[in-house]
């Protein structure tokens, strides 16, 4: 606590009084021995650490820092390169610089007349309260040539920073934003990475005439401010994200800030362009569950749609809403409250993909071409989702909607995710370790980079050890499972089970051996299994597996149009030639464990050798004999070479 009390030497009020919301009956408390503070006039509480983040404004390492520092505690930084070190001066220097303008933005704003009379009437007008500007950084750039550029230059900021935050222009000799309002576009941690400036004339109408002044100007990207990895009000939003375990998406500033002062937090926009995947990793990190808020016209609808099924390769769930005609967010809210919009999202919230599929199904109108079109659209999208119960509860309800088979739907899904499958192998075969780099992104083991496609792929594509032939044996119980071999009077399952029993705990790869152990399990209840029961396996890394090695590897049908027209044709015929088949899988599979056992037991030969356990040695020996037998006699069946004794 001394912390606290050294705070109080450096003129906090703490006899008491909350330093944070000022409030005057007494009601702050610091509890010594506990180590923590409580203010029970607005709540706020902690420990020493949360105190300095809340009263300094530190950021967590700033904070653990500053404790390290004053204790004479020696903390440990990762070492950065001489590069790093100036990059994270620069990030710094721009920070500061960034501070400084927001100061002065906002003083433009609340403190001088022209603010008040322009800007602050403008934004009051518009619904916001005083609390609400200075939350989200709103400012004043009055509309004078370089205010701003003089100011901080007397403050002793250098002109080169000014340039590169864009403050001012390429050569310092005027300030960037003129006669707009602010909003400070903060990062993640709260510290100002940008800034947008909005004219308050009306929006300007029609397309680029003559005098058309933008309705917003941004910043310009710098290493603070990367626009395709920053999502507006994040930092407002983080908490009521993480919370309500939902972020609502929206386009513009003004929307964000509208519903956050209507009490609705977990807000972020995307900035009026479509959401990147930076912006989707952000959001996350929080959670699963995106509300999608949509103003506007069918096309640019649509086309917003387009770069959602990365939303879906990430497991997230999608909804979007559809804002009643020339209402947006804020429209919305400031005229019908808060209540009123939370009823009206959850109640015409639609699913993603059940409105992408209405929303275009409404544009074919019988058309056969849009609608082979159309449905080619929807099974990429689907056929991204890793859950497989979601993603069947997807191509049956959209088997419905488009009036097509659901098996037809199905097997379009499962060829599109074998082919994203092979692909993946073949790429990690070819250089095993680029498999998790994509070219334009650099490994970082702090973010993980998913790949892009079916990144859930749990099973490592590079085969190792017996592993081909434990794959084979698996994809033979998948597929023939429940076939009869007429000679042996048996399904398929039961005749290669029983015949590798013994073995179902010596698989290499534990998937195959669990899946096979499975197979045994059911057997041993009397139940049977088929295709149908691997695919829709309740557990992905299963179904997947299944997928790829049920499904043949076609790419997508050319002739689309003519095979949806006719969806239950084109079934595939099915194999003739499986019982050659399973007979020398499982020889290949037995000789691989017959030469690992050989392996072992030799071993066991040499130590009772050395040890001069002469009996030992004739009993391995013989076990030895035995095994090599086995192994001519799987070997001369297979036709290949006998190997040397
Ligand atoms: P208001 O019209 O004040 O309600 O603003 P808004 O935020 O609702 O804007 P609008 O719906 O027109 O646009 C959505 C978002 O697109 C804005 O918040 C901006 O991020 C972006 N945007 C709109 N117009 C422009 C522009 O002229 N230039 C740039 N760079 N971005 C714009
Ligand atoms: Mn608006």
């Amino acid at each position: 606590m001394e912390e606290f009390v050294s705070l109080r030497k450096r003129g906090v009020n703490l006899l008491g009084l909350c330093p944070f919301h000022q409030e005057k009956t007494p009601s702050f408390n610091v509890n010594p021995t506990r180590n923590i503070f409580k203010c029970f006039g607005c709540g706020k509480g902690g420990d020493a650490i949360a105190f300095l983040i809340e009263h300094e404004k530190f950021t967590y390492p700033d904070a653990l820092r500053w404790l390290a520092k004053k204790y004479n505690i020696t903390v440990e930084e990762v070492e950065r390169s001489p590069e790093q070190m100036m990059q994270m001066q620069m990030a710094d220097s721009l920070y500061i610089v960034n501070d400084f303008a927001l100061q002065h933005f906002q003083q433009q704003l609340f403190d001088t007349d022209e603010g008040k009379s322009v800007a602050l009437s403008y934004f009051r007008q518009r619904g916001l309260r005083e609390e609400t500007m200075r939350t989200f950084g709103l400012g004043y750039a009055p509309d004078q040539r370089d205010l701003l550029v003089q100011r901080a230059k007397g403050a002793g900021h250098s002109l080169d920073l000014l340039k590169k935050t864009g403050l001012s222009n390429a050569d310092g000799s005027r300030d960037f934003f003129r006669g707009r309002v602010m909003f400070a576009i903060h990062n993640l941690s709260g510290k100002i990475a940008a800034f947008a400036g909005r004219t308050m004339h009306s929006p300007p109408q029609g397309g680029a005439g003559g005098g058309h002044i933008p309705k917003y100007v941004n910043s310009p990207e710098t290493e603070i401010y990367v626009k395709n990895r920053t999502l507006y009000g994040a930092f407002q939003a983080k908490k009521a994200i993480r919370q309500l375990d939902e972020c609502i998406l929206v386009e513009g500033y003004m929307d964000v800030i509208s519903l956050h002062q209507a009490g609705i937090e977990n807000v972020v926009a995307s900035s009026g362009t479509s959401l990147t995947e930076g912006q989707l990793q952000l959001i996350k990190r929080n959670t699963d569950n995106l509300k999608i808020l949509y103003d506007g016209d069918p096309a640019g609808i649509k086309a917003a749609l387009r770069g959602l099924d990365l939303a879906l390769e990430q497991d997230m769930n999608v909804r979007i809403v559809l804002l009643p005609d020339g209402e947006d967010p804020d429209s919305y809210v400031q005229k019908f409250g808060g209540d009123a919009f939370n009823e009206y999202t959850a109640r015409e919230s639609k699913d993603f993909i059940l409105f992408k599929t209405q929303l275009l199904l409404a544009d074919t109108k019988g058309d056969p071409v849009k609608k082979s079109g159309l449905i080619k659209d929807i099974v990429i999208s689907i056929a991204k989702i890793p859950d497989p119960i979601k993603r069947n509860v997807y191509l049956r309800e959209c088997a419905t909607l488009l009036e097509v088979s659901e098996q037809a739907l199905v097997s379009e899904s499962n060829k599109l995710i074998a082919n994203a499958m092979r692909k993946r192998e073949e790429k990690i075969a070819r250089s095993p370790e680029a498999a998790s780099d994509s070219p334009d992104r650099a490994p970082n083991p702090e973010h993980p980079v998913e790949d892009p496609t079916f990144a859930r792929v749990q099973e490592k594509p590079l085969l190792r050890g017996d592993e081909f032939q434990e794959r084979d044996i698996v994809r033979l119980l998948m597929q023939f499972g429940n076939h009869r071999l007429e000679k042996e009077d048996l399904t398929v399952g039961e005749y290669i089970l029983t015949d590798i029993e013994e073995l179902l705990g010596n698989f290499d790869n534990p998937l195959y051996g669990k899946i096979a152990s499975e197979c045994h399990d059911l057997l041993i209840a009397g139940r049977t299994f088929d295709q149908h029961y691997f695919i829709q396996h309740p557990a992905p890394e299963v179904c997947e597996l299944a997928i790829m090695l049920l499904t043949s590897p076609d790419e997508l049908s050319p002739n689309w149009e003519e095979k949806w027209n006719y969806p239950l044709q084109n079934q595939p015929l099915p194999e003739l030639n499986f019982p050659l088949d399973v007979r020398q899988a499982l020889d290949r599979f037995k000789l691989r464990k017959v030469l690992k056992m050989c392996q072992v037991n030799l071993g066991r030969v040499r130590a009772a050798s050395d040890s001069g356990d002469t009996d030992g040695m004739l009993r391995y020996m013989k076990i030895q004999q035995k095994l090599y037998e086995k192994r001519d006699e799987l070997a001369k069946r297979l036709g290949t070479v006998v190997l040397p004794k």
